[in-house]
């Protein structure tokens, strides 16, 4: 079957959204449509198959990809076909049909090992393919064909899924139940990447801290450590941390390997205990605290970061100004501050959305504002340290190289070495200068 135009059929193009996670899963699914024997190409104008990996955890991101449809509905009557996978396809299933009736294939991530399937059902003319999960998977999606945009720093997902149901997030219906893969096989990939030249690897889960090794082998905190143990890697981040998973031998570890990063992304959602207790988190303000303190007391400078939410149903100006406190007190490095978004089949959608958006626009502009002010100071203890960055690229206006702390941090620099250094090798910076998100400084040999 070939699409019109002379477009071969078997050509794609895809678009991520969303979360690492979702970026990952694109990789696997790119790499299995390359062992396919699909072309990937750049332009929509060049595919016969176009997909887009969506998010549904706000409604813009939702929204996103109804437009993104909507807009190359005329690319249809060329004869070419459409996917939605990821999150908006498992939380709409088959209603993406009949919003937009030319999508052929609806794929949320718990069906992606039946791909091969799905592709060949695509092939064979079937207009309405779907691979759709009710919780109900224990696998999770091993490839070994993963096409990995990045030779030097690389993603693995150990878990998926999440068993939390926090009252206003989608991700346990969009995602499935909780499940981890063994350590060998983590360990295995590893490897695999270390052999291949990787030097940074970032392992994944919606709650990565949930992990729970199928063998009994490893607890998480062990598995991180002889991740970063891997002779070749230099740097291992985890993302996201949830507070009630995260436990002391986290911290031991990082403060034991040198490899495990000086970063902790801990999302603590709201400072004030009624919010938490109403968001169905399961721990109290003085609980985060207490970690954050674990995380304060490290022989390492770790690094803290989190996810805010402000206006979700009932918060009161008491409890955001606590939201602000706690900023204050855990000093975080940055903080992600979002918007409170009702979302389908969250319990929260049956709470009232009682703040008004211009509140909620009003609260998320003070707290970022406080947040700035609070990073100002806190990123002044770099003045004057010396710090390894991974070389990303050059910022060509600028003049600079850019380049990434183990912290997380950007660092702006500017070298006088004759020969410049390469994307991806590491380099000492004597911190010169801090800016609220980034540390501009000059490379020493
Ligand atoms: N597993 C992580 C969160 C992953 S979702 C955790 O438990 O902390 C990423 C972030 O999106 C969340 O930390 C939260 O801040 C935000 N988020 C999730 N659902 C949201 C909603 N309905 N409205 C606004 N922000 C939301
Ligand atoms: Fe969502 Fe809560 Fe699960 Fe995080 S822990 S993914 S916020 S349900
Ligand atoms: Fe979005 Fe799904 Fe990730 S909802 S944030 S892509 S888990």
């Amino acid at each position: 079957m070939s699409a019109s135009d002379n477009i071969p059929a078997k050509t794609f193009y895809l678009e991520t959204f969303g979360c690492q996670m979702n970026v990952h899963d694109s990789e696997k699914v790119i790499g299995t449509l390359l062992h396919e024997g699909y072309i990937q190409v750049e332009e929509v104008e060049q595919a016969g198959l176009i997909l887009y990996n969506t998010c549904s955890i706000r409604d813009k991101a939702e929204q996103k990809v109804f437009h993104r449809l909507a807009d190359y509905k005329k690319l249809q009557k060329q004869g070419k076909r459409f996917g939605v996978l990821g999150c908006v396809a498992q939380q709409e299933g088959e209603k993406i049909f009949e919003r937009a009736p030319y999508v052929s294939l609806v794929a949320g991530s718990a069906s992606y090992r039946n791909l091969p399937h799905m592709l060949a059902k695509l092939e064979a003319g079937e207009q309405r393919i779907t691979g759709l999960d009710d919780r109900n998977t224990d696998e999770t999606f091993d490839t070994e064909f993963t096409a990995r945009s990045n030779p030097y720093r690389g993603y693995i997902t150990i878990i998926e899924g999440c068993d939390k149901f926090c009252a206003y997030c989608v991700v346990p219906y969009t995602r499935g139940k909780e499940r981890s893969r063994t350590s060998d096989s983590v360990m295995a990939e590893a490897q695999r990447m270390a052999d291949e030249g990787y030097t940074d690897i970032q392992l994944l889960g919606q709650n990565v801290n949930s992990y729970r090794d199928p063998s009994g082998k490893k607890s998480f905190a062990a598995l991180l450590a002889a991740v970063g143990e891997v002779a070749g890697i230099r740097r291992v981040r985890f993302t996201t941390s949830h507070p009630r998973d995260f436990t002391k031998d986290i911290v031991d570890a990082i403060d034991a390997v040198p490899a495990l990063c000086d970063h902790v992304h801990l999302p603590v959602q709201s400072g004030s205990n009624n919010v938490l207790k109403a968001m169905l988190r399961e721990y109290t303000r003085e609980e985060y605290l207490t970690k954050v303190g674990w995380v304060k007391a490290a022989k390492r400078d770790i690094s803290m970061t989190t996810d805010m939410i402000v206006g979700f149903p009932g918060e009161s100006e008491a409890d955001f100004e606590e939201s602000i406190s706690l900023c204050r007190e855990a000093g975080f490095d940055a903080v992600f501050a979002f918007k409170y978004s009702p979302r389908p089949n969250t319990p929260a959608i049956n709470l009232a959305d009682s703040i008004e958006e211009d509140e909620k626009s009003k609260r998320l502009a003070i707290l970022m504002d406080r947040q700035r002010q609070i990073q100002a100071e806190t990123y002044q203890r770099h003045l004057g340290q010396t710090l390894a960055a991974m070389v990303e690229g050059r910022n060509e206006a600028r003049g600079q190289l850019v380049g990434r702390s183990s912290q997380n941090k950007t660092v702006n620099f500017s070298s006088r070495a004759l020969i410049q250094p390469a994307t991806g090798s590491y380099v000492n910076v004597l911190i010169t200068k801090v800016t609220p998100n980034s540390l501009v400084g000059e490379m020493i040999a």
